[in-house]
């Protein structure tokens, strides 16, 4: 068995299966991949469901996506998992996108069903979950400012926010334009009269703006899905003068599981989360997709627990 396979281990199931009690049903598909905690999360779940099977990593070079699930199909995988960089080219490999994976343009489920590929993303409605699992609110009812929305997270999480019709959404970005181009993407879906509070309901700011600190004021939940804070030395994303004592702050960074922005929000009296909710939710409605019905969430969260080293 190996911590990663590659394209060479898919050329015959003797060879994928060496020296493995169960067979390879599920994968994730990254590069690089040998950090993802995907095998640890699914494998967990299917050793407790009883549903068997190995979940292995399989490092994929970009432009071999499509050849990649083909060769998986036909050695009767149950689905994958896609991860950076490949939530993009996935969804050409599809023969059937649903909707949330379809306004993302990004896929990081696939479910084999009779001959065809059905892709999914379920970063979005990961997301809700958590969100709702960490502070018993529904991002609809919510102002929310996503800070690092040029990036595919960021992306994600602020397309789901517009898709459940939040009641603002200001979307923060260093290269500004990245930002931009989404909002333009989802100003379809506030497109109504509702205005709540000042501002808009769709705005766009660069990190530096100097309107950044009145504006963040009248936002609810802010969330962080830039990769500042994976360094313990990395300095906050946000000016500190933009938290508040109201606010919900959620990082999507589970690792380390208190960013210096965390730390910030419970200065001021904030409520915060680490994004292992995130984690753990995307990841238990993949596995439902796999397996219909089945929701081994209690597993799952002890299984990351361990594999981050959590107590
Ligand atoms: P992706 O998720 O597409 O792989 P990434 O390079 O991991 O992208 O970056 C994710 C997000 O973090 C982006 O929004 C990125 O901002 P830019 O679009 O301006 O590149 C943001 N980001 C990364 N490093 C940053 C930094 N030092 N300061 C501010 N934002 C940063």
């Amino acid at each position: 068995m190996k911590d990663v396979y590659t394209l060479d281990d898919l050329v015959s199931r003797s060879r994928l299966d060496e020296g493995a009690e169960q067979p390879a049903r599920l994968a994730v598909l990254g590069s690089p991949v040998a950090h993802s905690l995907s095998p640890q999360l699914h494998q967990a779940a299917l050793d407790e469901t009883g549903t068997g099977g190995r979940y292995i990593r399989l490092e994929v070079p970009a432009g071999e996506v499509a050849g990649t699930l083909d060769r998986l199909q036909e050695l009767e995988f149950i689905g994958a998992n896609i991860t950076v960089p490949h939530k993009f080219e996935a969804l050409s490999a599809a023969d059937e996108v649903d909707g949330a994976a379809a306004m993302l343009g990004a896929v990081n489920t696939i479910l084999f069903e009779r001959g065809r590929k059905l892709a999914f993303n379920t970063d979005g409605p990961g997301f809700v979950r958590a969100i709702h699992e960490e502070f018993l609110v529904d991002v609809k009812d919510l102002r929310i400012m996503v800070v690092g929305a040029g990036g595919g997270a960021g992306q994600a999480i602020a397309a789901q926010c517009a898709r459940e019709g939040c009641e603002r959404l200001v979307l923060v970005n260093r290269t500004v334009e990245k930002a931009e181009e989404l909002a333009l993407r989802l100003s379809p879906c506030f497109e109504s009269e509702r205005l709540e509070g000042p501002g808009e309901r769709l705005q766009v700011f660069p990190p530096d703006s100097p309107q950044l600190v009145p504006e963040s004021h009248h936002i609810d939940l802010i969330v962080n899905t830039t990769s500042v804070g994976l360094k313990r030395t990395d300095p906050s994303p946000l000016p500190p003068a933009c938290l508040q004592p109201h606010h919900l702050v959620f990082d999507t960074i589970y690792n380390p599981p208190q960013t210096r922005l965390l730390g910030e929000a419970s200065q001021v009296g904030a409520r915060s989360a680490n994004g292992l909710s995130l984690l753990l939710y995307q990841g238990v409605l993949s596995f439902e997709l796999w397996f219909p019905g089945q929701h081994p969430l209690t597993t799952m969260h002890s299984a990351l627990q361990a594999a981050l080293g959590h107590p």
